[in-house]
Parts: structure tokens; sequence; C-alpha cells
């Protein structure tokens, strides 16, 4: 099959370029000493999953229980959910240890006091990790407040602490280069010290845990780390690119859209709309406009600078043309790199492999949609 046969909009990934950036990762992460365990919401596909795993990936991460449930059934037995998990999700979570060993973050003592009474009534131990925040302002607990916490909790019964875990959530918002580098500094400086503190209470943890794809060229050679989550680098994005996280020849995915409408000179329709693409704007050093980089045909890097995607309808995206002589016309092709990849996986039922104009495999994706 050749791309130029399906329908569109179509969600396609270049295959070596994927591959290509599992190998990098992993080497770079590897090359640091560090364990890799990439969460797996950007691509929510099993089939991935493995590729990353056969790379020498320690386990994977999921967002919530119900994406751990497919990867889970697809075989993979080592996963961390970053995620606060709350007691009265304890049956579901044991029916997943029956089969995988799955750990999850804690940021709230009375929480945490709740999953030790259901480890205790029901004879096991939860691993879980403490979540610090360390700047995002999201989840996690303050870093001053994290020593109390780790006393607390690595005395509770059936709970066991493996950890600290933090994500630099902030780091999307980074301005420049030197910032990111100063978060990725920063995460760490954190981390030791809450590692250092629990030791001079006679608490060891074991664990330290960071990720996010626009910080892991920096936490690579942060002593102290012992294992990064970064999810996104699979595919990389717009964002990635704006955050010089990735070059336009590594992001993998993309969107192949028609143009179904010319109204006037200045105005091109595309078939893909906020169903397709999210509305998701791109992130970066100096954030660019628009829903995506329009990149012309069905291959290569050509960029079509002089088009904006100014608006997205539910399945129209309105593209400004801001000069020069755009000739497209309905039935033309182009394709539209996301500003946001891992969100346009969760909107579609599945995926192109690419390479070059071939498909090569049709990839279910197949924890699309498990947001529970
Ligand atoms: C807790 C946690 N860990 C890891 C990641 C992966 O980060 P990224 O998407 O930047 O690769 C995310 C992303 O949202 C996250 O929320």
């Amino acid at each position: 099959m050749r791309l130029s046969e399906r329908q569109t909009p179509r969600v396609i990934v270049d295959v070596h370029r994927m591959r290509r950036n599992i190998d990098r990762m992993q080497q770079a992460v590897g090359g640091g000493g560090k364990r890799l365990r990439p969460h797996a919401k950007t691509h929510k596909s099993p089939v991935i999953a493995r590729a990353q795993l056969e790379r020498g990936a320690s386990g994977i991460c999921c967002a919530k229980l119900g994406e751990a449930d497919v990867f889970v059934e697809a075989g993979c037995d080592d996963i961390t959910l970053p995620y606060p998990l709350l007691p009265t999700q304890a049956a579901r979570l044991l029916a997943l240890l029956d089969r995988a060993r799955v750990r999850f973050i804690v940021d709230d003592v009375e929480v945490a006091r709740g999953w030790s009474e259901e480890g205790v009534r029901r004879g096991v131990r939860f691993e879980v990790l403490l979540k610090v925040d360390v700047g995002f302002h999201r989840c996690g607990v303050a870093p001053g407040a994290a020593r109390e916490a780790v006393r607390a909790i690595a005395g509770m019964g059936g709970l066991s602490l493996r950890g600290v875990l933090s994500h630099a959530g902030h780091a999307y918002g980074a301005t420049s280069e030197t910032v990111l580098a100063q978060i990725a500094a920063d995460e760490r400086a954190v981390l030791g010290a809450i590692v250092e503190g629990a030791a001079a209470d006679g608490i060891h943890l074991g664990e330290v845990s960071v990720g996010a794809t626009p910080t892991a060229r920096f936490s690579v050679s942060e002593p102290g780390i012992t294992e990064m989550r970064p999810g996104n680098y699979v595919y990389f994005d717009r964002t990635a690119l704006g955050l010089g996280a990735a070059t336009l020849d590594e992001c993998a995915m993309f969107v192949m859209t028609s143009v179904v409408s010319r109204p006037a000179a200045d105005r091109v329709v595309l078939d893909a709309g906020s169903k397709t693409l999210s509305n998701d704007l791109a992130r970066g050093f100096s954030p660019q406009p628009g829903h995506g980089l329009v990149l012309a045909g069905l291959e290569g890097l050509d960029t079509l600078p002089s088009l904006v995607v100014e608006r997205l309808s539910e399945e129209h995206a309105t593209v400004r043309v801001q000069g020069g002589a755009v000739t497209l016309r309905p039935g033309d092709r182009v394709r539209v790199l996301p500003n946001h990849s891992c969100v346009v996986s969760n909107l579609v039922d599945e995926i192109d492999l690419v390479e070059g104009e071939r498909v090569v495999d049709v990839l279910p994706v197949a924890a699309r949609g498990r947001i529970a």
C-alpha cells in the first residue's frame, strides 16, 4: 500500500526515525549510567513498548491503570505509574500485581496511610515512590516537606518506599538551553538533598527517577539519578523542535492531510481539525504560532513557512497563506508536524508506519482512550 492511496487525514510515523529515536535515547541514558523507563503514554502501543524494551529499557511507565491493563495484557511486566493513585483503586492494582511489578507514586501522607492500611489488610507491600514537586507545581510534595514525608511513609506497614520521583514539566516553558540545563541541575540537586536527608535518618532511597523529554539531554549526565522516564522522544513534535530536544529530521509523527478547499488566494483549508491535530499550541524558546508545521507532499523535510495553521474547527484546519506563490489546490496533500504528538496518538485507532511513501505496517493504538 502506498500513502497516496490512503484516505486523509491519516496519522503516519516514519519507522526509521522512530527506531533511531529509540536507539539514541537508549544510548544516551545508558551511556550516562542510568536506566531508561520510557513513558508509554506517547505511543500507547505494546508493539513500540516491546521495541523499547528490546533495546534495553528497564520497564515502562503508564499514566493510568487502564493504560497499564493493556500493556500488562501484552506481556509488559515492569510498570511504574508516575501518577497519584488513590486507595479506592486497590482492587484494580492488585489484579495487575498478580501478573506484573507495578509501582506508583504518593505525594500525600494521608493517602499513603490509606494505601498502607489496604496493604496491611490484604497482606501485601505496595511499592511506592515519593513524588517531589521540583518546580512544575502540579503534583508532588514541596522539597521542604519531603524529609518529613519520607520519615512518615518509610515507617508505614504495607508499603515499601523505593525512592523519589519528579517530572520537570515546567521545562516546557523554558526560554533557552541555559534555562533547561538549570532546571535539570536543580531537579537533581533537590532530589539528591532528599536522598541525603533520608540517609541521615537511616532510610535508604535507592531510586531517583526523573523524566521529561526537554531536560533528558541534560539529565543524562547529572549524577545521582538512577532512572529517566521520557516519553515524547519516541516521536518528538513541534514543541520538542522548539525546545531544542529534536531536529526536524528526528520528528517521526506527521498528520497527512488533503486540501479540501481553496476559497481565496490567502486561504487554504485542510481536512484535519482539532479531532486530529488537537488544540495544543506549540511551546519552545520562541513559540511558533499555529496548530502545526506544514510540510510539502508526503516525504522529505520541505517546510512551507508561508503557511500558518491559523484556526482549527473539529474537522477543518484554516491555513493562512502569508505570502509567496502557494499553488495548493483541492486534492493536493501536505503533512503537518503536530504541536504535541502524545495527544495526537490518543485521537486515532491506528497509525500507518511508513518508509518514504510506502506503508509498511499499521499500528493499532491499543491503549487509546484508556484514561481511567
Ligand atoms: C510524571 C511524568 N513522567 C514522565 C513524563 C514524560 O515526559 P515527556 O512527555 O516530556 O517525555 C510525563 C509527561 O507528561 C509525566 O507526566
